[in-house]
């Protein structure tokens, strides 16, 4: 049993602290934000991810979790402190390090004894020697302790899961001490570990990140293809992805990848690349591919309704993906601008994420409570994020409330025929409108 700190009780610092105490460890979660502490000690979560409020309950109880705003107690009572704040966008693009490093300060401050100290944020590679130089300015006495790289592969809405059967851990420490601390902290999990230099560790994070990024982007490019050439990309990405050194996962064309991850840390690698005169191009055409991913979907609703102005647009989902409130950099943000900008009418549903789309966009759109109330009397509807509860509409009650037939489909949800039969006009990614969604037999 180790004891342990995680700093930032966020998407990331939150399943971390939870997830290590149900594996045994002594944790203590800390935020400077009192109201998610408060919540937290009553188990109520300040996010949106399946499982963790059971997690909360189970660890809270059994005395292996608890919350404070106290970080001096938490740094003095704990032998391994996570580092799991923010890291967000700055307006050039690099990544707001501001909390990182003042977090920093204070563990150095509040150190009494050896600590390992893990960066679990995703942060800039070279940050663990940032990080080691600000403890050690900080200091009140100079105890040893080591900065390590531990990167984090969760994914939203399935991040209990990530972390319980990882692909791999990632460990990037200076010392064999540490790398074993880390080792034996993780053990239960019984997932391969991989022992690097901290600058890989964090290259790891980065380029993975990138790479899923940009391999989104090439499928999504490849739709258009699809569309000009009468080719269908759901069973191109489905001939493509057999191929093992290909795969099927993150081949899924739409509207775009959005997320407090693939965004920020595609710009922060940009930039990384820029600060070291290398021309990162392949990831640069990802970040440009997704913006020009949401802008075409917008543009293909236009040519639809045109013209767009006083036309009412219903969107089925505005999380980034499913099974998260999480809004960030979702292309719902910038699609429902511009259509407010054309004059539309927006009306959203979003099974969880209405109210953080309102601390956006307040009264300037409506909100429904189920898909029924939200084709009233609309033009056009837009599935927008593919939540399961969107995977069997009632086209027959839609088609009876709508204004206007128009579905389309930014996920490629549907079969096209099976839209079409109920009445709608029916378009969606790289599949043209009605091209034969001919059966895929994988075993035969
Ligand atoms: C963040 C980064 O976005 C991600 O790239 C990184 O890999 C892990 O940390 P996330 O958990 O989504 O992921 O951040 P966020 O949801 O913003 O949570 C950060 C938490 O840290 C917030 O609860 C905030 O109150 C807290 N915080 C921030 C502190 O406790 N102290 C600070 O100084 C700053
Ligand atoms: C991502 C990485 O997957 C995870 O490893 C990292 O730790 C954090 O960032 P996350 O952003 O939570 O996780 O969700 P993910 O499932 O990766 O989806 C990211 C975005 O890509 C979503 O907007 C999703 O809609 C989109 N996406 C994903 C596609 O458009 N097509 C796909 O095939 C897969």
């Amino acid at each position: 049993m180790n004891k342990v700190s995680v700093v930032g009780t966020g998407y990331v610092g939150l399943v971390t602290g939870t997830c290590l105490a149900e594996i045994g460890n002594d944790v203590i979660g800390v935020d400077i934000d009192e109201n998610k502490i408060n919540n937290l000690r009553n188990s109520i979560s300040p996010i949106f991810e399946p499982g963790i409020e059971e997690l909360l309950k189970r660890n809270i109880n059994q005395g292996r979790l608890r919350f404070t705003t106290d970080i001096k107690y938490a740094v003095e009572n704990s032998s391994i402190i996570f580092i799991a704040v923010g890291t967000p966008p700055l307006p050039t693009g690099d990544a707001d390090l501001s909390y990182v490093k003042s977090v920093s300060e204070l563990v150095g401050k509040y150190m009494n004894g050896y600590k390992i100290v893990v960066n679990k944020s995703t942060v800039p590679i070279g940050m663990g020697d940032i990080v080691t130089k600000i403890i050690m300015e900080n200091q009140s006495e100079s105890f040893d302790f080591e900065v390590v790289s531990n990167p984090e592969f969760l994914k939203e809405g399935s991040a209990i899961n990530d972390f319980f059967f990882p692909d791999r851990i990632i460990i990037g420490t200076r010392t064999e001490g540490a790398a074993q601390t880390m080792i034996n902290l993780y053990r239960p999990l019984k997932s391969p570990i991989i022992v690097t230099d901290v600058r890989s560790a964090e290259m790891i994070k980065y380029a993975s990140n990138a790479f899923l990024a940009t391999k989104i982007s090439f499928i999504n490019e490849i739709a258009a293809l699809c569309e000009k050439v009468g080719a269908d990309i759901e069973l191109v990405s489905h001939g493509m992805g057999m191929d093992k050194r290909i795969n099927p996962m993150f081949l899924k064309a739409g509207a775009g990848f959005g997320g407090s991850c693939f965004p920020k840390d595609i710009s922060a690698l940009i930039k990384i690349g820029e600060q070291n005169n290398i021309n990162l191009g392949i990831v640069k055409s990802a970040q440009e591919a997704n913006f020009k991913q949401r802008k075409m979907v917008f543009s293909k609703i236009k040519n639809l309704c045109n013209p767009l102005e006083n036309k009412t647009i219903g969107i089925l989902g505005v999380s980034f993906k499913p099974n998260t409130d999480d809004i960030r950099e979702a292309p719902s943000i910038d699609i429902t601008r511009w259509f407010l900008s054309e004059g539309c009418k927006v009306r959203i549903y979003d099974p969880v994420a209405n109210d953080e789309f309102r601390k956006i966009f307040n009264n300037s759109i409506e909100y429904a409570k189920n898909p029924v109330e939200l084709a009233r009397d609309v033009d056009l509807l837009l599935l927008l994020t593919e939540w399961n509860e969107f995977k069997e509409l009632n086209f027959t009650e839609l088609k009876s409330v709508v204004r206007s037939p128009y579905f389309f489909d930014a996920r490629n949800t549907y079969d096209p025929n099976h839209v079409q039969s109920k009445g709608f006009i029916y378009d969606s990614i790289g599949r043209g409108s009605g091209i034969p969604h001919s059966t895929i037999i994988d075993n035969y």
